[in-house]
């Protein structure tokens, strides 16, 4: 199995700058193309000054937001003013910052509710539309989104959300399924860290050998692209 394209940077900085460029081209040429751009957003620490990036003007304007539909990969089974939120990342690293003439649809997922409920309302909201670009982070575990090694939901090929139980917490998870995931039209991961350098290189030496069973290497998109942007630091086991 061909290794996914990954494009690599000297430093956070330069990371940084080609991740956000990168998610503006993609969200532009979805727009372009069909008229609007469905976006799921990542979690964790490592979107933070990408998305700030975004919202800031030389890039921002070139993405008609009124057209943009941001959904999210992943979220914590919390409310969403909390610290934990992956809606409160991203409402403030990028929604709020845009601007009141900058605003795009979001459709968060309710962590506020039991996962179970919360991952069915989603699915709903979802649609059956495939995602034009989801951004996803790699935990030191291999896992992604909410999808963590070894569990059931992995398996899952009809569910489009999925809730999910994290070895981490916030316990409770609420995630797009790995079928929503590489139904997408492009995908990138964003891994920054000499941290993540071994899991790295382990997921994909898994992709290569054909034997992906780490949640990361199981990301494959079966008609869109994959891309991995990474520091040199987590770069540095490939
Ligand atoms: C989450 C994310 C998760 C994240 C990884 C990496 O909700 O936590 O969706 O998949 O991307 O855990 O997190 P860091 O960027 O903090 O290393």
């Amino acid at each position: 199995m061909r290794a996914p394209h990954v494009r690599r940077f000297a430093g956070r900085s330069a990371f940084v700058e080609a991740a956000a460029s990168d998610a503006v081209d993609l969200m532009a040429t979805a727009i372009a193309a069909r008229g609007t751009c469905r976006v799921a957003l990542g979690g964790g620490s490592t979107p933070r000054p990408v998305y700030e990036r975004m919202a800031q003007a030389d890039l921002a304007e070139r993405i008609d937001w009124k057209r943009v539909h941001i959904f999210f990969g992943d979220e914590r089974c919390v409310p969403p003013n909390h610290e934990s939120s992956n809606y409160r990342l991203a409402d403030e690293s990028l929604v709020a910052r845009l601007g009141s003439e900058r605003a795009p649809h979001v459709h968060r997922i309710a962590g506020e509710d039991p996962a179970a409920k919360a991952a069915r309302a989603y699915a709903a909201e979802l649609g059956e539309v495939p995602l034009d670009v989801v951004l996803l982070g790699m935990g030191g575990d291999g896992h992604t989104a909410s999808l963590f090694p070894g569990q059931p939901e992995l398996a899952e090929r009809n569910a489009r959300v999925v809730a999910t139980r994290s070895p981490a917490p916030p316990f409770e998870r609420v995630s797009l399924s790995l079928r929503t995931i590489n139904e997408a039209r492009a995908v990138r991961f964003w891994v920054t860290g000499e941290d993540k350098a071994a899991r790295v290189a382990e997921v994909f030496r898994q992709i290569e050998c054909g034997a992906p069973s780490l949640p990361a290497a199981q990301v494959q998109p079966s008609s869109g692209e994959l891309a991995w942007l990474l520091d040199e630091a987590a770069a540095q086991g490939l």
